[in-house]
């Protein structure tokens, strides 16, 4: 099997250098959608957020910006380094942030319950698919009734699907992920396209909001 050049067997990538690249960009549409539809943040009770593999925190930032809590983690000490230098002093209370793996997030006695949110902003499928079920799960439990998923996954027919093909889902395999939610938006993209670092691939994912309903 020939590999395309900007993609190794193991999925790990230069994620600074990746952070440098995306440094200067605004929260992702899927977040901007959830909080949207979620409403003004209560000051007297803020909403809590997980936000999984929170990158270099444009994410988070939004989130404590609009005034949730935000409990967020990701695997690169870099990124919680970043996040933690740029989010302003008077909304560090409402910040918990630790270098942790997805592989280990679902065992984290400290994973809030009762969430309005949880973020996955192109975080999934860099999670080893052995250990994706115990995540999902943990995922789907902490959030209260009503509650919502925001995030992408990646689809079969993505070009990186040759690389780890259990990170990448069929259609019909998203929708039975999902049973218990109800799709606020779903758009499935498929094109030719320069990524974070401008190598281009061949693109098929999944951009969600979905709404916790059982
Ligand atoms: C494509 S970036 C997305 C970052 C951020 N959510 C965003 O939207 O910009 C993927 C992130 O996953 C993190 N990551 C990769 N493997 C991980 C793992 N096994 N557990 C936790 N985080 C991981 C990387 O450090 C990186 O920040």
């Amino acid at each position: 099997m020939t590999l395309p050049p900007s993609i190794t067997p193991d999925y790990q990538r230069d994620w600074p250098r990746y952070f440098d690249a995306v440094a200067s960009l605004g929260p992702r549409d899927t977040l901007i959608r959830a909080a949207g539809l979620h409403g003004q943040a209560d000051p007297a009770n803020p909403p809590m957020a997980v936000d999984i593999a929170c990158g270099e925190g444009r994410d988070t930032r939004e989130l404590l910006a609009r005034g949730w809590r935000v409990w967020a983690f990701d695997a690169t000490c870099q990124a919680i380094d970043r996040l933690s230098a740029s989010v302003p002093r008077d909304q560090h209370h409402a910040l918990s942030a630790r270098v942790l793996r997805m592989e280990d997030a679902a065992a984290a006695e400290d994973w809030p319950g009762e969430v309005a949110l949880v973020n996955a902003s192109f975080a999934l499928p860099f999670c080893d698919p052995a250990a994706f079920p115990s995540l999902w799960k943990r995922i789907v439990q902490c959030l209260a009734p009503g509650g919502r998923f925001a995030g992408q996954f990646f689809g079969d027919r993505d070009e990186w699907a040759v690389v780890r093909p259990a990170s990448h889902w069929r259609r019909a395999e998203v929708d039975k992920l999902f049973k218990g939610f109800h799709f606020e938006h779903f758009e499935e993209v498929e094109k030719d396209g320069g990524d974070a670092l401008g190598i281009t691939k061949h693109h098929h994912l999944y951009h969600i909001v979905a709404r916790r309903v059982g």
